[in-house]
């Protein structure tokens, strides 16, 4: 009998190289960026607890890139979905859904006027980009160079290590600026005069932004006549439930969202002003922009899920609630890290709902050998931690044998840094999806 605890994931996982190009439908979930020695294809969720297919429990911290922010099979959206297949999943003219939930979004995000539903964040930004360039009659965009990904588009994906297929040309009209340093931006304008038709950025991901950095931006932006996108991916219903354009004081021209909007169903949303937006609608000879729009783009199950998932956020304290259980994650591990005399080895950064973890290595610069070896540590107990992004389902227990469990995993680091991270670490080193060129 096999005494590996992790046998039937790791038979699948080789299959899954074998018929999927990276071993996952999303290169973020694929096999080199975990420990060789945990495989993990997952059989089941509910709440922050996941099961692999062996049976294996975790407590984690990724939640489907960000997106389950309520829980795993989290039961009033469950229902509000079936609900919606009991009276069928896609028609030829448009659902009451596909108005009701249109309503209830810009009933919470106020600065927007119009909003069309899709399925992925990559398309709702490069459609916020076509919009822009049909608008301003330019091709150029300015994108934040501090944020990792918006797009799996070309326009975005050139500006990469993984832009294998695409022409050279694009990179030559995406640009790009420095986060809270609004005259990188500045420079960009004057560089290249009445050429960038937007500018692309989160309004915030690590950092939080300077008082003065986006309102400069703004400024820029209807100075220079560019169209300023908010990507609200990861912040939107994570940093105020009117997005973190609400909790900065700061409307954007277009904005997008995704990931929360439905607690892990596939749908994300352009929303903006009406005179940009409108482009897509077809009243007018000008109106020639063909936006978003796809056969499964507004398929029920999802916009009942996004719908359930916006009451519950209206009515209880959800974004409250990922502040409190980051901050309690936050301060139990920095008090464990500090027990090891770890703290510029493993560091915590980022806002409290949306926390991230960096590894450093003996020199003291960011090691993946060593970010391999923690993540080997801590799933070897139960919990999986790509980033530290807690939802509305962590509870204070999660969170305590969590901080159980990875201040022993730093007993583990701690050693490493003393006699070679190779005499603790199984396997070869997790690698980066990509960096930025
Ligand atoms: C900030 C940001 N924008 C856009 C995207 C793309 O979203 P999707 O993966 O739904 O295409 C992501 C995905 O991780 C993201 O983090």
């Amino acid at each position: 009998m096999s005494t590996d605890k992790f046998s039937t994931s790791r038979a699948l996982q080789e299959r899954l190289q074998r018929v999927v190009p990276g071993g996952a439908h999303t290169y973020a979930k694929g096999a080199d960026q975990y420990p060789e020695s945990i495989p993990g294809v997952m059989a089941r969720g509910l709440g922050c607890h996941v099961w692999d297919v062996d049976g294996n429990e975790f407590i984690e911290y990724g939640m489907g890139l960000r997106s389950v922010t309520l829980g795993h099979a989290y039961a009033p959206v469950l229902a509000a979905v079936s609900e919606s297949l009991a009276l069928g999943n896609n028609f030829t003219r448009p659902s009451m859904l596909e108005l009701e939930c249109a309503e209830r979004f810009l009933e919470i995000i106020d600065g927007a006027d119009m909003v069309k539903f899709t399925k992925d964040g990559s398309t709702a930004d490069t459609a916020a980009l076509k919009l822009a360039r049909a608008h301003t009659g330019r091709h150029h965009v300015a994108i934040c160079s501090d944020q990792p990904f918006l797009s799996y588009d070309d326009w975005f994906i050139s500006t990469t290590t993984m832009h294998g297929g695409i022409p050279e040309r694009y990179l030559s009209e995406s640009l790009r600026f420095t986060y809270n340093d609004a005259s990188t931006l500045e420079a960009l304008f004057q560089r290249h005069p009445g050429e960038i038709a937007a500018v692309f950025l989160e309004p915030a991901r690590v950092a939080e932004p300077h008082a003065t950095f986006l309102p400069e931006v703004q400024r820029l932006c209807r100075e220079h006549g560019a169209v300023l996108v908010f990507d609200e991916m990861i912040t939107g219903f994570r940093w105020h439930l009117g997005g973190a354009q609400k909790l900065y004081g700061v409307t954007p021209d277009l904005s997008t969202f995704g990931k929360a909007l439905a607690n892990g169903f596939a749908l994300s949303a352009l929303a903006g002003k009406r005179e940009i937006m409108r482009l897509g609608s077809r009243e007018r000879p000008e109106d020639s922009v063909f936006l978003l729009s796809t056969t499964h783009g507004a398929e029920t199950p999802s916009l009942a899920a996004s719908m359930r998932t916006m009451q519950v956020y209206r009515t209880e304290p959800v974004v409250e609630h990922l502040h409190r259980q980051g901050e309690r994650l936050r301060k139990g591990l920095e008090q464990a890290s500090a027990r090891h005399g770890l703290e510029r080895h493993f560091e915590l950064f980022g806002r409290s709902c949306n926390l991230l973890f960096g590894t450093k290595g003996p020199d003291g610069k960011p090691s993946q050998p060593f970010r391999t070896l923690l993540l080997q540590e801590v799933m070897r107990r139960g919990v999986i931690m790509p980033s530290l992004v807690v939802s509305y389902s962590h509870t204070d227990q999660d969170i305590d044998r969590t901080v159980e469990i990875v201040d022993q995993a730093l007993a583990v680091y701690a050693r490493a840094l003393n006699d070679g991270v190779d005499k603790h670490l199984i396997g070869r080193p997790t690698r980066t999806v990509f960096d930025r060129r």
